[in-house]
């Protein structure tokens, strides 16, 4: 019976395929996996992330990616998530489904959707425990030393710019609401009148909000981006 209300709530969403050739319905791990990769898993039309957006699935990421999020590979049996902050795997995904793809309420534990993703955690988690991951959120934000233009041009592609598209064009963008780097700074003076735009862009990096304004925005910890890298990222956008 589980299973084919799944496959009502697949086609209520319109997911393709409820059809696995034996029975009509599909596995709650591979439904899991169409559900990482979708952006309707949230409902709110502004949201275009999925947790593919932020999180591959290969035990090391692909070269060429510099997520926020880690890699979700044997991440099923952590011993805790988010630095220690979540102790329940639900908690994890819930604070990315609410505060980055828009969710309006935390998905339920025995809903449809929260059992296929824990199943297609699972099933991409093969060992039975593995150590939590360090998460170090910069609290205080301070100037960074600017690094090398070529390296910051590389950290852009790897990390910014499956998002915000092309430097100066935003051309590719996963989304238009996601503002064109670094143009977007040209009002910070007026609008966050004495502090560097620099500061700025900075405190949004690693807070994923800024100065009181809100956003979806990922925010980047040390381990997903050095202060290093993003001196170089910085440079880069001549800022
Ligand atoms: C906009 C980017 C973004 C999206 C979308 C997103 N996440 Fe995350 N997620 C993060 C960041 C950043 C962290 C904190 C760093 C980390 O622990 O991986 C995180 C943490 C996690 C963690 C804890 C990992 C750990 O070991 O600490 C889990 C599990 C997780 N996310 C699952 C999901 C799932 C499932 C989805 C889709 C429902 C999702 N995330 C969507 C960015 C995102
Ligand atoms: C997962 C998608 C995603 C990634 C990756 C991402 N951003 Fe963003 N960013 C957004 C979205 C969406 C917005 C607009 C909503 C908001 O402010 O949070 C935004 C807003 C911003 C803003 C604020 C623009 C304004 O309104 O003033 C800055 C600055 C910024 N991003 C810089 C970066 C930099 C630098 C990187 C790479 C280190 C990066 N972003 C990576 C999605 C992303």
């Amino acid at each position: 019976m589980k299973r084919a209300g799944w496959c009502v709530v697949a086609l209520a969403v319109g997911l393709a395929g409820c059809d696995d050739g034996s029975d009509g319905r599909v596995p709650a791990a591979e439904y899991g996996e169409v559900l990482f990769n979708d952006s309707r898993l949230s409902e709110s039309s502004f949201n275009s992330f999925s947790c593919a957006t932020c999180h591959s699935t290969t035990p090391t990421p692909p070269s060429g990616r510099m997520d926020s999020g880690y890699t979700l590979y044997d991440a099923a049996f952590r011993e805790s998530w988010w630095g220690g902050f979540e102790t329940r795997l639900l908690d994890a995904v819930n604070f990315c489904y609410v505060n980055f793809m828009r969710g309006v309420t935390p998905l339920p534990k025995d809903s449809p959707q929260s059992r296929a993703l824990y199943e297609y955690l699972v099933s991409i988690s093969p060992s039975p425990s593995a150590p939590a991951r360090p998460f170090t959120v910069v609290k205080d934000v301070v100037d960074v030393t600017r690094g090398d233009v070529a390296r910051g041009q590389q950290v852009y592609a790897e990390a910014c710019q499956s998002c915000h598209g092309a430097p100066h064009t935003g051309e590719g963008r996963l989304t238009e609401l996601a503002s064109i780097l670094p143009e977007v700074t040209d009002d910070y003076d007026t609008l966050f009148p004495g502090v560097p735009k620099s500061l700025v862009v900075i405190e949004k990096v690693r807070h994923g909000q800024f100065f009181g304004v809100g956003g979806n925005m990922p925010l980047y910890s040390l381990e997903a981006l050095s202060d290093e890298d993003l001196g170089a990222l910085l440079a880069f956008m001549g800022l």
